[in-house]
């Protein structure tokens, strides 16, 4: 199978030369660095990473080769869910920086070559916003109330919820307020935290404060936005409200009354027209859970032009499931005119060295009926006697080496270049996460992910800032740390550094060829210029095909032979 499919070309970035191309394509085969910044770097040492910590590392992200970063939140925020409630779109949160903090950190990545993509949380606000304060002391059927979705409660005194849902987060997505004048009031939707009010897309007002928000981070140097919950902005709810498990039996055609709706698209051929007043154009990415057939419609060039594929992440480490995965995708990337995205891990699900060294879902017996758990029910609250540590990380290690030579944009989620594991051993009490608390015995959330980096080997908090860290970091970290791994040529973090350099200078047209490697256990594909990947998922050491070796993921056996669970590059 040959796919062709692209005229951009993503070899022309400049982070070598310290100045930004006026690429309009610059993001087709962008490597993108997400950056957590509550977990990344602290500067003024109050345990919460800042944006001042960011630009102090930003050496760090041009030796590693990056072409882009992308920020989680760093807006105003109660934290009720990491940043993702956000109380003020337009400024940065005074635990973690100022505007003109941001401006420093924008100009000096530019300096560096490195693209600024940020976070939009456009589903929800928090319920600090200043639109929900102001909808919370206004009367039912206000304008100030129309901004969210309110409604009436059940039942003789309206005690009852409107319907049954159930936020993703678990347990009801409608709270009950108390109206100004003290009595029991209406109830509105939240299909996350409670501190999460979903707003109402079809209220004028929502759709132009959103446009004003795309314009003002443009005009501080942002290259781009990640669109949370990209699926979710508009609804259709009938007076009469279905119940959760009439809705889960919807069709997710466009038509369902909250989800994935065709209507949402309107929104982002709006935002088309404000990416464009920008040169190079700014662009979007949809974190849009919906089926693969649909995502092209949140990628296509009249809209956000970008769409996350997390296929790969939710496979298993198995050539079958990869190849078919990477054959489905640049068949879709090919249909919308955008281009394939590839992620192994993000800041909401188990880090993928942790994934690969536990037993999948299918060999598990403990595997919870309730999907609400993504897969941090893998994980055991303490230490995790079941993790093959060693085996995870040389997985890893293989299978991102493999997404390195895809045709498309690699995601990496900060630590990852670190070959860090999931943190399993977070006392309960130091949670923050609010899937742990909304979920009992179901999910012990995402905070294992989202655990500070370790810079050092030693220091309160391995090198992460001056104080403490917000999420207790093991001893292990000190191991696993930027410092240890400076010096050892065979650390991962030297692999994504040499794979960063070398996808560089390889990365061509949009196009895979794969090759027969004649072992269901072996995939093997060329991209243009000769550039060869070759992945053996199996046990068994794999003869490679000829050509000079590049880069490898585990040393080669004394015979030149890949061994199992390793990638190789190769230059034919
Ligand atoms: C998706 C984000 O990635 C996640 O972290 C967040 O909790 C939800 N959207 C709600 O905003």
């Amino acid at each position: 199978m040959s796919i062709d499919s692209s005229v951009g070309s993503a070899a022309d970035t400049t982070a070598q030369t310290g100045a930004l191309s006026a690429d309009a394509d610059w993001w087709r085969q962008a490597a993108v660095y997400q950056i957590y910044p509550r977990s990344f770097a602290d500067a003024d040492g109050n345990s919460i990473g800042d944006l001042r910590g960011i630009t102090s590392r930003i050496p760090y992200l041009k030796d590693l080769g990056v072409d882009a970063v992308w920020l989680s939140p760093f807006y105003p925020s109660a934290l009720a869910d990491g940043g993702y409630d956000v109380d003020d779109y337009r400024d940065v949160d005074p635990k973690i920086g100022t505007l003109h903090d941001f401006e420093e950190m924008s100009a000096a990545l530019t300096e560096a070559g490195i693209r600024l993509i940020v976070d939009i949380v456009p589903n929800h606000t928090s319920d600090q916003h200043a639109w929900f304060q102001e909808a919370r002391r206004s009367p039912k059927g206000s304008p100030a109330r129309d901004r969210y979705i309110f409604r009436d409660g059940l039942g003789p005194d309206g005690a009852q919820a409107p319907s049954d849902w159930e936020s993703i987060f678990g347990g009801p997505a409608w709270t009950r307020i108390t109206e100004p004048d003290g009595s029991p009031g209406q109830w509105y939707l939240h299909n996350f935290a409670q501190e999460q009010p979903d707003l109402n897309w079809k209220n004028p007002e929502v759709r132009e404060d959103f446009k004003k928000t795309l314009r003002f981070w443009s005009d501080r140097g942002v290259d781009g936005f990640r669109i949370d919950v990209a699926h979710g902005l508009t609804k259709d709810l009938p007076e009469n409200l279905p119940t959760q498990a009439e809705m889960d039996t919807m069709p997710q055609d466009g038509s369902h009354p909250i989800w994935d709706r065709d209507d949402v698209h309107e929104i982002y051929r709006e935002w088309r027209q404000v990416f464009e007043e920008y040169s190079p154009p700014r662009i979007g990415v949809a974190e849009a859970w919906v089926s693969s057939e649909r995502r092209p419609l949140y990628a296509s060039a009249e809209g956000l032009g970008q769409a996350f594929n997390f296929d790969l992440l939710e496979a298993d480490f198995d050539a079958a499931q990869f190849r078919d995965i990477v054959s489905f995708n640049l068949g879709l990337s090919e249909a919308s005119g955008s281009s394939s995205t590839w992620v192994f891990s993000n800041h909401d699900v188990v880090r993928h060295a942790t994934r690969y060294g536990l037993p999948t879902p299918a060999e598990d017996p403990q595997a919870p009926a309730d999907e609400k758990a993504g897969t941090s029910w893998l994980l055991s609250r303490g230490s995790e006697p079941r993790l093959d540590a060693e085996g995870g990380l040389r997985r890893a290690r293989a299978a991102t080496l493999f997404e390195l030579a895809l045709p498309g944009s690699a995601y990496l989620y900060q630590g990852e270049e670190l070959g860090l594991h999931e943190v399993a051993e977070i006392p309960d009490a130091d949670r923050q996460d609010p899937t742990f608390f909304n979920s009992p015995g179901v999910s012990v959330g995402r905070d294992g992910c989202r655990v500070p980096l370790p810079w050092s080997r030693q220091g309160g908090s391995y090198g992460f800032g001056p104080g403490q860290a917000h999420l207790p970091q093991p001893e292990w970290f000190s191991r696993y740390s930027v410092e240890a791994q400076e010096q050892d040529p065979e650390s991962t973090l030297n692999l994504y550094r040499s794979a960063l350099r070398l996808r560089r200078e390889l990365q061509s047209r949009e196009a895979l060829e794969w090759l027969s490697t004649h072992h269901d256990t072996v995939l093997a594909f060329r991209r243009p210029n000769g550039w060869i990947c070759v992945t053996n998922f199996g046990e068994v050491p794999a003869t490679l095909p000829s050509g000079e070796l590049l880069l490898s993921s585990s040393p080669l056996t004394t015979d030149g032979e890949l061994p199992g669970e390793a990638t190789a590059w190769l230059q034919s």
